[in-house]
């Protein structure tokens, strides 16, 4: 549905919120349009906080943030965002510790507990479980952000880096991404492939990881349907044509959870950004991390100006901005 405004031309789309009101579990949701529209509300998220008058646009409402995992980017940025806007905001930071699921609360009762006792306009909630979000989103009758579902979505660490292509490269069509590290296990990899495969074109995706941690099966063939996907061994053979070099940790908590502890130390670091890799990648190349990061990704690139990983990690702020507000604002 394009609205168009009088002297206008047509055909030219206007910028439409159709995030309000919705869940945010994937990114599979996502189109052009409603990433324009984020974006252009990031632009001025951001420039509002560079002037240090953030208009409080959730003022008498309530973000209320539930972490089953460990975070320190996304929480972070997640209860910065909704108090930069004005918002109530609650956050139980360790679910597993502090709240009645340590008596055994249902996951249903949990939702709808912290939905009626914080009055939410939107809950934000990290998960360990693939489909938590999804889950929550059933019982609860606010819109559902997922903060990171297991080892499947991790949706807005998807926008903030996509936001971050555009930044630097200034499109997010006819790219050459290289993925490195955990494919199987990472949730950053999978949100971020599938975004750049479900609105950009002429993107070549490739998987630089050890077998143990390339991409589950039924998941690459979702993605092969819409995108060109390589996977391959050779670090060194991807890095001079890549325009992006995208390296993740290899998710150790996981490989307990998935009994291949033993495999751990054989994958760990198998693949490495340092400066003799960054030495091989063309000089408009960038590199990005979700971080936290271990050894595959060394402290000597830091000063590259190819290193987009803490401009990456800033614009998480601006993008949660943007976000809340135009789900809980029409
Ligand atoms: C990632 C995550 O939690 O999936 N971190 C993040 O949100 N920036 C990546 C990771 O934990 O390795």
């Amino acid at each position: 549905m394009n609205k168009t405004v009088e002297g206008e031309t047509p055909n030219q789309p206007q910028l439409e919120n159709r995030f309000y009101g919705q869940d945010f579990i994937t990114v599979k949701e996502l189109d052009r349009q409603k990433i324009e529209y984020l974006f252009a509300e990031t632009d001025m998220m951001r420039a509002m906080l560079e002037a240090r008058e953030v208009k409080k646009f959730l003022l008498d409402h309530a973000v209320t943030i539930l972490f089953f995992e460990p975070s320190s980017r996304t929480c972070s940025s997640f209860i910065a965002a909704a108090q930069y806007l004005g918002a109530v905001t609650t956050v139980f930071q360790d679910m597993n510790s502090y709240s009645s699921v340590v008596k055994n609360e249902s996951f249903p009762d949990t939702i709808k507990t912290f939905e009626n006792t914080t009055f939410a306009s939107t809950i934000v909630i990290r998960h360990p479980d693939d489909n938590s979000s999804k889950e929550a989103a059933k019982y609860a009758e606010v819109p559902i952000v997922n903060a990171g579902s297991g080892s499947a979505e991790h949706p807005t660490q998807a926008l903030l880096d996509l936001y971050t292509i555009y930044n630097r490269l200034g499109r997010y069509d006819n790219l050459n991404v290289v993925f490195i590290g955990d494919a199987r296990f990472g949730r950053t990899i999978k949100s971020l492939a599938d975004l750049l495969a479900k609105i950009g074109t002429g993107n070549q995706l490739t998987f630089v990881t050890d077998p143990l941690l390339a991409l589950p099966d039924d998941y690459k063939s979702e993605l092969s349907k819409i995108a060109t996907v390589n996977e391959t061994q050779d670090l060194q053979g991807t890095l001079a044509e890549a325009d992006v070099v995208y390296v993740t940790r290899t998710q150790k908590e996981r490989f307990e959870k998935a009994g291949l502890l033993d495999r751990y130390p054989e994958v760990r670091a198998k693949y490495k950004i340092g400066k003799e890799e960054a030495a091989l990648m063309k000089p408009e190349a960038i590199i990005m991390h979700p971080l936290p990061r271990q050894e595959e990704l060394r402290y000597g690139v830091d000063k590259d100006p190819r290193a987009a990983y803490f401009d990456q990690m800033g614009f998480g702020l601006p993008i949660r901005m943007a976000l809340l507000k135009s789900i809980i604002i029409e």
